[in-house]
């Protein structure tokens, strides 16, 4: 099929040799799954939006909305045999611009993600040139570096280049063999320095900020916020798992692995909260610190812990970069997909041309945390922008596209075939798990929407977002 042919790309070819074996499949959306969410971004916005309470509101948020959405995506994947743009255009052209949509996401969110990404391959060598010497000035140290005009835009590019490599030539064997070392790896440091920060005189402050939730300080925002970061931790609402889907054999169980994948990326998630929040609270610093959070705290516990520090230090920012790259090359792929799929380009061309694109985008929002700090896009820096623009507005659209299409278009019995392997085994859950698709879901992200473009600073923002979905919405026949 000219379907199969198309998707030759080394990566997609990897993968689905793998996707014979249950651990494959798992390992490459529990792969994109976790990344720079859960450690870096969960527990900065869990400092920010108060702690508990949005700890609740987000595993509310998880349960009930990202792992149904997983399913339907799943199931729409599979169903069709296509990835995102292909599965939404093969029911009919009106539906292209929800495909379209999340190839614009994966775009916008490459904007701002290898940013961060340089950020923590630059930690690798800075723990050992100094960086823990100084507990007392590493969060100044991490301010002073990503104002930088040219340091950090160094790292962003090196990084932003082995993603290069490895979606156009394919290195997917030796980056999959790093993720299965790395990310246990990963889960092992976590738990190390969770238990160095429980064991810190006054952390327990810190486990009450993330375990007592205090409901005075949710707003609308929080809602949205944690909506968002289910989306976007979960690699949700843009296609990416319909594409993960569409790739995996039809005797594998779509509920099972989806509820695997998801207690996979929120373990992470929590863990990375205990890792940080009891030292947050025992170092006196600012829980609301922002997007530095994690690079300004887990040095200061790897400082303290003295010789092996620097050694911990070092491989905890491998393990985050690799983490982060396993998801930035799922993203990267998103685009480069669509690009040869619709686009029709060569996949060497595509690559190249979507990184040059990304790498000015994130230029922009690197400088944006330093020189070009005064200019503003719709009142926001470039970096905060593509952030809000994908997290607040197009990753929740999308999942509730998902939701409007999974639940009103395509047929019930599909979806319970596609559910049951044809009836082979048992969902119990689907009757329930239809009503959240169909109805529950798609009012939830609605009120949610509402509510936070309501209360968003960024009103003139959220208007030019919801604007581009109507314009992509109107001339989806064209796309
Ligand atoms: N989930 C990844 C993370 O937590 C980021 C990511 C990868 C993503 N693929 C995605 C987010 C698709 C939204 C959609 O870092």
């Amino acid at each position: 099929m000219g379907y199969k042919k198309r998707k030759e790309g080394v990566i997609m070819e990897q993968k689905r040799e793998n996707w014979g074996s249950r651990i494959g499949f798992i390992m490459a959306a529990a792969g994109s799954a976790v990344g720079l969410g859960n450690i870096w971004r969960f527990p900065y916005l869990t400092g920010e939006n108060g702690g508990g309470a949005f700890i609740v509101i987000y595993l509310g948020c998880v349960v009930f909305v990202g792992l149904s959405i997983m399913i339907a995506e799943f199931a729409v994947g599979r169903r069709t045999s296509l990835a995102a743009v292909g599965a939404y255009k093969s029911y009919s052209p009106r539906w292209t611009f929800a495909g379209v949509l999340g190839v614009l996401s994966a775009f916008f969110i490459m904007g701002f993600y290898p940013v961060v990404g340089g950020w923590a391959l630059a930690y690798i060598f800075k723990s050992f040139t100094g960086l823990l010497g100084a507990p007392e000035a590493i969060g100044d140290a991490f301010g002073a570096f990503i104002g930088n005009s040219v340091e950090p835009l160094i790292w962003m590019v090196i990084y932003l280049a082995i993603n290069v490599y490895i979606v156009a030539k394919g290195v997917a064997g030796g980056i999959e063999k790093a993720g299965k070392i790395l990310m246990p790896m990963l889960y092992v440091l976590l738990i190390v320095v969770a238990v160095k920060s429980l064991s810190l005189p006054g952390s327990g402050a810190g486990l009450e900020f993330l375990f007592k939730p205090d409901f005075s300080k949710v707003t609308g925002q929080t809602f949205l916020a944690a909506l968002g970061q289910a989306f976007f931790s979960l690699s949700l609402g843009m296609g990416c798992m319909i594409t993960y889907g569409s790739y995996l054999n039809k005797q594998e169980k779509l509920p099972n692995n989806a509820l695997i994948v998801t207690m996979m990326d929120t373990s992470v998630a929590l863990l990375a909260g205990i890792a940080l929040f009891p030292a947050i609270f025992a170092f006196g610093m600012e829980p609301a610190a922002g997007p530095g959070l994690v690079f300004v705290v887990a040095p200061t516990i790897f400082a303290e812990m003295g010789g092996m520090g620097v050694l911990f230090s070092a491989i905890f920012f491998l393990a985050l970069m690799i983490a982060a790259l396993t998801s930035s090359v799922s993203l990267l792929e998103v685009v480069v997909a669509y690009l040869i799929d619709e686009r029709k380009m060569a996949r060497k061309p595509a690559v190249y041309g979507t990184a040059i694109v990304m790498a000015v985008l994130c230029i922009l929002s690197s400088l944006s945390l330093g020189a070009l700090a005064g200019v503003k896009v719709l009142g926001v820096g470039f970096f905060d922008f593509f952030d809000i623009l994908t997290d607040k507005i197009f990753l929740a659209i999308g999942g509730m596209l998902l939701a409007i299409f999974t639940g009103w278009f395509v047929k019930k019995e599909d979806l319970k075939d596609e559910l049951t392997n044809g009836g082979t085994v048992s969902f119990g859950l689907f009757e329930a798990w239809y009503v959240l698709v169909k109805y529950v879901i798609p009012i939830l992200i609605g009120i949610v929407a509402v509510m936070g473009i309501m209360a968003i600073e960024q009103t003139s923002l959220m208007i030019f977002g919801l604007l581009i979905i109507v314009v992509l919405a109107i001339f989806s026949n064209k796309l």
